[in-house]
C-alpha cells in the first residue's frame, strides 16, 4: 500500500481550500483538488505542480449526491483510501440588506444544500475510504460567525453580524454535526473537528478581512494533520477552542 497521505479539499480552486491544499501539498500530501468547474480545478492544479505539489483535479459538487459518488468511486479506484476530507466548500449567499425574518426561504434552502447538507453527504460518501486510513482526519470549515453562544451575548465579536442569518446558521448546524460524528468516531481512528480559519481575504471574506489567506488556511492544515493524542469533536481556530 502507498505510505504517502491523500486529503481530498472541497472547493479547492481559490481562496482558503486553494491554500489549504498547497499548504498541505508542501508537507508531501498528495492532494486532491475538488471544484465543481473542473476548469478551474485543473488550472488550480497547474498553478500547484509548479511549486512541485503532487496535485491531481478532482470534480465534485457538494450540493449534488451524483457528483458526490461518482468522485468518490473514483478516489476509491485511484488511491484505495483517503486519509484527509476537507469539507471546505462553503457559500453566503444572503441579502445583507434584509432583515433575519426577511431573508427568503430559497437563501436558507440553497445555503443549507451546500454548508451543511453538502458536509453530511460527502463525508458519508468518503467515511468508508478514511476508516482505511491509518489516521483519517475530516475538518469541517465553520465560521466564529456560527457560534451560537457568541449570537446570544452581547458585547461578543459577532453580536451585532445578524445580516447574513442563513450562513450563521448554516454553520451552527455544522458544529453540531461535527459534534454528532465524533461520537461515533470516538474509538475509531478517524477524528473530526470543526474550524474557524479565521476572517481572511478571499471573494467570500472581502478586501476588508483580517487575515491573509496563508494564515486562514492553518487552522486547517492543523487539524487535518493531527497526531493519534489529537482532538476530536472541537471548534477550534488556531489552537484555541471556540464557544460553540
Ligand atoms: N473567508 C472568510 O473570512 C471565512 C471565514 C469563516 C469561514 N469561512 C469558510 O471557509 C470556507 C472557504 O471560504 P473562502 O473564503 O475560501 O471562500 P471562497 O473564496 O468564496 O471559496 C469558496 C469555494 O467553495 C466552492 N464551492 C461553493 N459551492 C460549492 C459546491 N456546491 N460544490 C463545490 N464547491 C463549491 C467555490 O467554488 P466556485 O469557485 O466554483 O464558486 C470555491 O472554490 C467556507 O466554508 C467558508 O464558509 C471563510
Amino acid at each position: 500500500m502507498n505510505n504517502k497521505k491523500t486529503a481530498l479539499i472541497t472547493g479547492a480552486n481559490k481562496g482558503i481550500g486553494l491554500e489549504t491544499a498547497r499548504q498541505l501539498g508542501k508537507k508531501d500530501i498528495t492532494v486532491l483538488v475538488g471544484a465543481r468547474d473542473m476548469a478551474k480545478g485543473k488550472s488550480a492544479v497547474e498553478e500547484l505542480r509548479k511549486e512541485g505539489i503532487d496535485a491531481h483535479p478532482l470534480e465534485i459538487d457538494v450540493s449534488d449526491p451524483a457528483s458526490i459518488k461518482k468522485a468518490a468511486a473514483k478516489v476509491e479506484s485511484d488511491f484505495g483510501r483517503l486519509d484527509i476530507l476537507i469539507n471546505n466548500a462553503g457559500v453566503m449567499n444572503d441579502d445583507k440588506k434584509k432583515k433575519v425574518s426577511e431573508q427568503a426561504l430559497e437563501i436558507w434552502r440553497s445555503t443549507f444544500a451546500t454548508n451543511l447538507f453538502g458536509v453530511i453527504e460527502t463525508t458519508n460518501a468518503f467515511l468508508p475510504l478514511l476508516r482505511k486510513s491509518e489516521a483519517g482526519r475530516i475538518v469541517n470549515l465553520s465560521s466564529i460567525l456560527g457560534s451560537t453562544e457568541f449570537h446570544a451575548t452581547p458585547g461578543s465579536p459577532v453580536y451585532e453580524s445578524k445580516d447574513t442569518p442563513a450562513y450563521n446558521v448554516s454553520k451552527a448546524a455544522v458544529n453540531a454535526y461535527t459534534v454528532q460524528l465524533a461520537y461515533e468516531l470516538k474509538d475509531s481512528k478517524v477524528k473530526v473537528n470543526a474550524a474557524h480559519p479565521g476572517w481572511v481575504k478571499t471573494d467570500m471574506g472581502g478586501e476588508g478581512a483580517m487575515m491573509e489567506i496563508e494564515d486562514g488556511a492553518k487552522t486547517s492544515v492543523e487539524l487535518a494533520t493531527l497526531g493519534a493524542d489529537g482532538l476530536n469533536g472541537t471548534f477550534v481556530h488556531m489552537g484555541k477552542p471556540l464557544p460553540w
